[in-house]
């Protein structure tokens, strides 16, 4: 089947919960026991079982933080659209990253390789996750061509974001992939690799079909898509998958099944917006390139780079509708764009129906120590805009508004 159609109609399998004979419901349902009764005490010991043992589902589901009915029709539907086994849902995307991590670093009880290997830029509370080795871990941050040789004996995780947050460059997966591969066949042992896909989402990158383990989402963004839902999520093969859910059930990040609901919804218009978002930020991207009050513009689609804009081909589907862009004067230019704005709404996130603006040296990746930010091309004066699905012409006159005004105030 087609994408649109898997958007629409995958993870609704109501036969499963209510029996094929039950009136089987149009939409999936909002189940919100925190427990379920039992009759039997052998049939329930088999489902616990069965749920310890990281089994997708159980003939009872026995308590909300082992499985929930509505989350698993949403984490049907998302492995469906990244060809994946399986996917584990999580109550943001950084617990969603945070079991990610805790998994590839202990595959199995024997096992312990906390070293992780990161690409910068990535969104800073992953930075932050990492370069503070909270659970544990140590990072070595490294460029997209030297993943191979900073992988060593104890290395668990290769982790980059595909495209970067904020910058959005883009990463050969393929490439990092045949990296991980080599060294791999060097130590004996696989060594996974994970993309958080949050900002091409399934419609324009599916990771695994380039080699990845696991492909990552903060559902939160464009997966969800109206901004009234937080989520996260992990595709990837059943093994990875029964491990994340055991990791799951004793850490307890659990996704509310109101949100599985409201996500599991969002896929179904999923491609819709992502396309339209598209077509909208192509044209404020090409504007904005052509603006004098604009030094730089960071998208996919204006890439000059010739390995750029063979990833545009052969990796992603669409340049997609999150940009950046360099406004020069430091930090308080920035501030003064922005707060110029007028319909934009000035906020984190990205991936809703509404535009939205915010600087990342500010707020999203605040948290990174301002000469590893610098470094990796996060200056104070980037711009991360998410463009929504108002009309391309509302948008483009707040911005060319917004950055005519600023600079009369500097005046
Ligand atoms: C690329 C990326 N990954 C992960 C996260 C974390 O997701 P959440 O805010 O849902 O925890 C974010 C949040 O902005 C993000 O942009």
């Amino acid at each position: 089947m087609r994408l649109e159609t898997v958007a629409v109609r995958s993870g609704r399998n109501p036969a499963v919960a209510y029996g094929v004979d039950a009136g089987i419901p149009h939409v999936p349902s909002i189940d919100l026991s925190t427990t379920y009764g039992f009759r039997n005490s052998a049939a329930i010991a088999d489902s616990m079982d069965a749920l310890l043992e990281g089994e997708a589902d159980a003939p009872n589901s026995v308590y909300a933080r082992l499985h929930n009915p509505t989350v698993a029709g949403f984490e049907s539907a998302l492995a469906a659209l990244e060809h994946a086994d399986a996917s584990v849902a999580f109550a943001s995307g950084m617990a969603a990253i945070t079991a990610l991590l805790m998994v590839a670093t202990s595959p199995n009880d024997d096992e312990r390789y906390p070293h992780v290997v990161g690409v910068r830029p990535m969104y800073g509370g992953t930075d932050h996750l990492l370069s503070s080795g909270l659970l544990g871990t140590t990072v070595s941050w490294t460029t997209p061509d030297r993943v191979g040789e900073s992988i060593r004996a104890d290395t668990g995780l290769v982790f980059l974001e595909a495209p970067a947050n904020p910058t959005l460059t883009m990463i050969d997966i393929r490439g990092v992939v045949a990296q991980a591969n080599e060294a791999g066949s060097r130590l004996g042992r696989a060594v996974p690799v994970a993309v958080d896909s949050t900002f091409a989402t399934p419609v324009l990158q599916t990771p695994l079909a380039c080699g990845a383990a696991f492909a990552v989402h903060s559902a939160t963004k464009f997966l969800g898509g109206h901004g009234d839902a937080m989520g996260g999520v992990v595709a990837t093969s059943d093994s990875w998958a029964r491990r994340l859910r055991q990791v799951r059930m004793i850490t307890g990040g659990v996704l509310h099944p109101l949100a599985g609901y409201l996500l599991h919804r969002g896929l179904q218009t999923l491609p819709l917006r992502v396309r339209a978002q598209q077509t909208s930020a192509e044209t404020i991207a090409e504007r904005l390139k052509g603006h004098s009050g604009v030094l730089s513009v960071h998208y996919p689609g204006l890439s000059g780079d010739a390995r750029e804009r063979r990833l545009l081909v052969t990796q992603q589907r669409g340049p997609g509708s999150v940009l950046a862009f360099r406004v020069g004067g430091g930090a308080s230019r920035a501030a003064r764009v922005i707060e110029s704005l007028q319909l934009i709404t000035r906020a984190v996130s990205l991936g809703s129906v509404d535009t939205l603006i915010q600087a990342p040296a500010l707020l999203t990746h605040r948290v990174v120590d301002h000469r590893d930010r610098a470094e990796a091309g996060v200056p104070d004066d980037l711009l991360r805009l998410s463009v929504g699905l108002e009309a391309v012409d509302d948008l483009w006159a707040d911005l060319d508004r917004a950055l005519g005004l600023a600079d009369q105030s500097a005046a």
